[in-house]
This record gives C-alpha cells, structure tokens and sequence, in this order.
C-alpha cells in the first residue's frame, strides 16, 4: 500500500504518502482545510448562492446557471466533498443554491481507494461512499438536486488540453511543485486558464505561495494575490482572470522579492529561457492595475480632502495599503 494514514500536530488524520514524502492537507487535515481554503477561499459559497432576483427557481436548481468547479488533484476527495457540503448547506439554509458541476482530474485512484477504506478514521467521506464509489467505477455520478460529478482519469498537463468544460472556480492541488513539477509549469497553467468562460471570470486557489508558482501563473495569463493563511504564517494564493477580483493582489514589493528568490523561476523554465520569462513577468498587466489602483487611491483621498471630509489620522508608517482605496472597474481588467 503506497499510501497511509498520518496523525498530523492537530491531532487531526490526513492521508500521506511515504514513498513521496508527501501528506495531503499537512497544515490543518482535510476537511478543515478543504473547508477553509479550498472552498471559502475561493469565493464558491457567494457563487454558488443565487441571486436575489431569482429566488422564484425551484429549490436546489437555480436559474442563474451551473457553477463548474474543476478540482486538479482528486486525491483523497476532500476538496470536492467540501464543495458538495457547501451547496447542502446552503440549500438546508435557504432552500436553494445553483447546480454544482464537479470536475475532477485524477491520475491514479489508489488515494480515493486508501480514503475509502478508511472511511470511519478519516470521517469526512462517511455517508458519501455509494457516491465515490460510482464516480470511481463509472466516471460520473449525477444527483437528483442538481449536483453532479464527473471524473477525467489521465495525466492532467494533458488532459487539460482537451477539455471541453469551463471552469468558474479552480481547486489547484496537485503534490509539491518538487514532487509534481509539470502540474506547476507555465504551459500546465496556461492549459487551464483557456478553460475559462468566455468573458468570464475564473478563481483559482492553492496551497503553494512559492516565488516560482506565482511567477507561473502569471505568465500563464492570470492576475495573482495572496490567499488565507491556515498557520497564521504562510498565505495561499489565489489567481484570477480579472484584477479587481482578487482581495490583496501582489504588488511591487512581492515583484522586488521575486527578483531576489533563490528559485524564482516557474517549474521547467529551461536556463535558455530565463531572460525571456523575466521580461514577461516585468511587462506583466498586474503592475501596470496596481500602479493604476494607487493613483486612483490617491485621488480619491485627495478629493476627500477637498471636499472637508473627515480624515482618519494614523499613526505614522501604518498607511492604510493604497491598494485597498480602489479597484479599476471589471471593465478595464480584462488579463492577457
Ligand atoms: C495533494 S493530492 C490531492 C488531495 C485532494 N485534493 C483531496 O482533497 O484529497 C494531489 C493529487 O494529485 C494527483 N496527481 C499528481 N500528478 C498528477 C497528474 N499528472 N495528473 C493528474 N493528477 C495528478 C495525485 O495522484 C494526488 O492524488
């Protein structure tokens, strides 16, 4: 058996992998951190809650369309129960939320297997086996209140080129960068960021802050930011189609830091490629909207000021972050 259980500091059991010396949600267990990271960092519970005017959909349909949510490593199912438990939530709330799509990518079905088999020890899969065992065996499974789940067995750098799905949220979760380094390339990532929706938006979230993760995805044409941080030390990340959706968008200071890292490059940059991969990171939108949101933070407090407003006074060197003053309208954001 290539996997086993593992008691993580929490007290918590996470499955982990020894041969690759790799645990699955190390910092606070599975379902905590699906929970937490994956799902509400995300943004799904907001998305996945219908609009106001709709309320007239039938329950647990909704009329605002499916939210597709593709979930890159299936793994031990965490994540993806997590998202399924936040639309039964929601439903148990308010009667209604919109239909889910799962789409899971999974090269190997041992972890699901492993998870399964121990059920009782690991608690978050315990009433959904019948459902994982039927995606496992038949590759999908589709509930009657409009939750569905469909599962793309293969090598993902792959698959994601022939996907014909788009995705509004992205659960990015593959093995370390070390471990898994063509997941975390710059063509991997650029794979799924052509999967989004037309003119549409895409939240994509992960549990790696590194230098070189980051650099990848925004050479793969998304906008990036910091994400929630679980041991109140390291922050996730998220990355988005648009700049005005991230809450804390990387800014010149994390560039300035980039340029000193150790291993700033993205997962399989050949050495012949380098100069090229820093020049697209420099020439990057991202720095040209938060150099815009600053200017427009400014005026705003500027015009404050010229209108007699009341002004908050703060201590010296604690500046409220220029960047939380203005976000550029959608309009104006659309990423390469
Ligand atoms: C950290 S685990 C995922 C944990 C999972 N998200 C959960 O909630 O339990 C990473 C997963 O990525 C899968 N993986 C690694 N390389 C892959 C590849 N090239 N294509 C598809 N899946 C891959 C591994 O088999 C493993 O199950």
């Amino acid at each position: 058996m290539t996997y086993r259980l593992k008691r993580q500091s929490s007290g918590v059991l996470a499955v982990h992998n020894p041969a690759l010396g790799e645990t699955m949600h190390p910092v606070r267990g599975p379902w905590e951190e699906a929970t937490r990271l994956y799902v509400q960092g995300s943004g799904l519970p907001a998305l996945l809650s219908a609009p106001a005017s709709r309320t007239s959909a039938p329950a647990g349909e909704g009329s605002a369309g499916e939210v597709v949510v593709f979930d890159v490593g299936l793994g031990a199912a965490a994540n993806a129960l997590a998202a399924l438990a936040c639309r039964a939530e929601l439903i148990s709330r308010h009667g209604r939320a919109r239909r889910l799509r799962l789409v899971s990518f999974e090269n190997d079905l041992e972890p699901l297997r492993f998870a399964l088999a121990h059920a009782a020890q690991l608690g978050y899969l315990l009433g959904h086996e019948p459902i994982l065992e039927t995606l496992a065996a038949q590759g999908s499974w589709s509930g009657a209140g409009g939750a569905s789940w469909e599962l793309r067995l293969g090598d993902f750098p792959r698959t994601i080129r022939q996907e014909t799905r788009r995705a509004d949220v992205v659960f990015f979760d593959p093995f370390s960068p070390r471990t898994n380094p063509d997941m975390w390339s710059v063509s991997t990532l650029e794979g799924l960021y052509g999967c989004r929706r037309p003119g549409g938006e895409m939240r994509l979230v992960t549990y790696s802050s590194a230098f070189s993760t980051r650099a990848a995805m925004l050479l793969a044409g998304f906008f990036v930011g910091a994400g929630l941080s679980l041991d109140g030390r390291r922050r996730a990340t998220e990355a988005a189609a648009y700049y005005s959706s991230l809450d804390e968008p990387l800014d010149l200071r994390w560039l300035s830091r980039w340029k000193r890292d150790r291993e700033p490059w993205p997962c399989l940059t050949p050495a012949g490629q380098r100069r090229r991969v820093r020049l697209s990171l420099l020439e990057h939108p991202q720095w040209a909207h938060f150099a815009q949101a600053v200017e427009q933070g400014r005026e705003a407090r500027g015009r404050r000021r010229a209108g007699g407003a009341a002004r908050t006074v703060r201590p010296a060197g604690r500046r409220k972050p220029a960047r939380g003053a203005a976000k550029p309208p959608k309009s104006s954001t659309r990423s390469r």
